[in-house]
């Protein structure tokens, strides 16, 4: 194959006169994480649909190429090409881990002795070997994610596409699938992957598309998306609503919170920066009970991107604390 792996120009798609994608370029190169994020609705799912040859996109669109075929003149190759792990579980929850992995083994044509060999393989590489013989329905949500998996790799696909595959994990499940996730790339398998996590774009991803209103709001890797915000701000935290107020007037550039009882200083952190403003706390009279430092993070970006306010109930990640 030359050329990316994924190649779409000008993707569209209306349900009725709901425009969810209007017009979406994306380019993914060769064995790459490629991470296309967006909140609930924004068109994750119909994106992938469209590029895994489950939905068509409207006529409109440009020419959409995934693995070196053309999507709309070569649908069957595009298929062969890749494997996709839905949203939603494949996973058949009345058959045993195992029968479901044969059953994906048959779908691809695997001869009987060769579909056992793979199964068990793949079983094995993602801990379910145990697990095998037991009913689907009775497997963890983590468990259930990896079989998925698994099954979408029976095929030995070059190009994956994972919807969301850790949304609703615990934390120990996450991390695992960022592992699968990573060794996939070792592989030399390219991934697209999408999510409504930040932190999970930063981690994994070479590039990442923001999904905003059925475009792309801004792409480019996780260190260029967060340089199209400004820098950073330093926090206080004060305890006592008097010692707030005394701060808020000290320093009269700080937004304040009266709800928080914080103050937020623009600053890029700098040990310069840091120190004249300790010397104005310290000549004031004023110990806030908590200093953070905070360096822009994608979710900085995001919000920039998508929207004027910050929602409520999603906190800001002090990168540094100093008590
Ligand atoms: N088959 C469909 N018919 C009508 N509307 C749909 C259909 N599929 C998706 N949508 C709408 O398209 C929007 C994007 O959906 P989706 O691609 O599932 O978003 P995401 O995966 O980012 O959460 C949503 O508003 C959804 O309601
Ligand atoms: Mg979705």
């Amino acid at each position: 194959m030359t050329g990316p792996a994924i190649a779409a120009h000008g993707l569209r798609k209306s349900y009725g006169d709901k425009t969810v994608l209007d017009g979406v370029d994306l380019t993914v190169a060769e064995g790459t994480v490629f991470s296309l994020l967006g909140p609930n609705g924004a068109g994750k799912t119909t994106a992938v649909k469209i590029l895994s040859t489950l939905i068509s996109p409207d006529p409109a669109s440009g020419r959409i190429s995934v693995g070196g075929h053309d999507l709309a003149a070569d649908p069957q190759a595009v298929r062969a090409a890749i494997g996709v792990t839905g949203q939603f579980s494949a996973v058949d929850g009345l058959i045993t881990g195992a029968e479901n992995m044969l059953l994906m083994a048959d779908l691809h044509h695997l001869p009987r002795r060769e579909g056992r060999r793979v199964t068990a393989e793949l079983l094995e590489r993602f801990d379910l070997t145990e697990a095998a013989a037991k009913p689907a329905s009775t497997y963890s949500g983590g468990m259930r994610r990896r079989l998925d998996i698994a099954m979408t790799l029976v095929g030995s696909p070059r190009i994956i596409f994972l919807d969301e595959p850790t949304t609703g994990l615990d934390p120990r499940s996450r991390h695992n699938m960022w592992q699968i996730i990573r060794e996939l790339v070792t592989d030399g398998v390219t991934v697209f992957l999408t999510t409504q996590y930040l932190d999970e774009a930063d981690e994994l991803a070479d590039r990442i598309a923001v999904l905003h209103n059925g475009t792309i709001a801004a792409e480019g890797t996780a260190a260029e998306l967060k340089r199209l915000v400004p820098g950073g701000h330093v926090r206080l935290r004060f305890t006592d609503p008097a010692a707030h107020r005394a701060a808020a007037s000290a320093l009269r550039e700080a937004t304040r919170d009266d709800e928080a009882l914080t103050l937020q200083i623009a600053s890029a952190g700098s040990q310069r920066e840091l120190r004249l403003l300790l010397d104005r706390l310290d000549t004031a009279g004023i110990e806030a009970d908590e200093l953070t430092v905070h360096t822009p993070d994608l979710d900085d970006v995001f919000f920039a991107l998508t929207g004027p306010t910050r929602p409520a109930g999603i906190p800001d990640q002090p990168q540094e604390t100093a008590r």
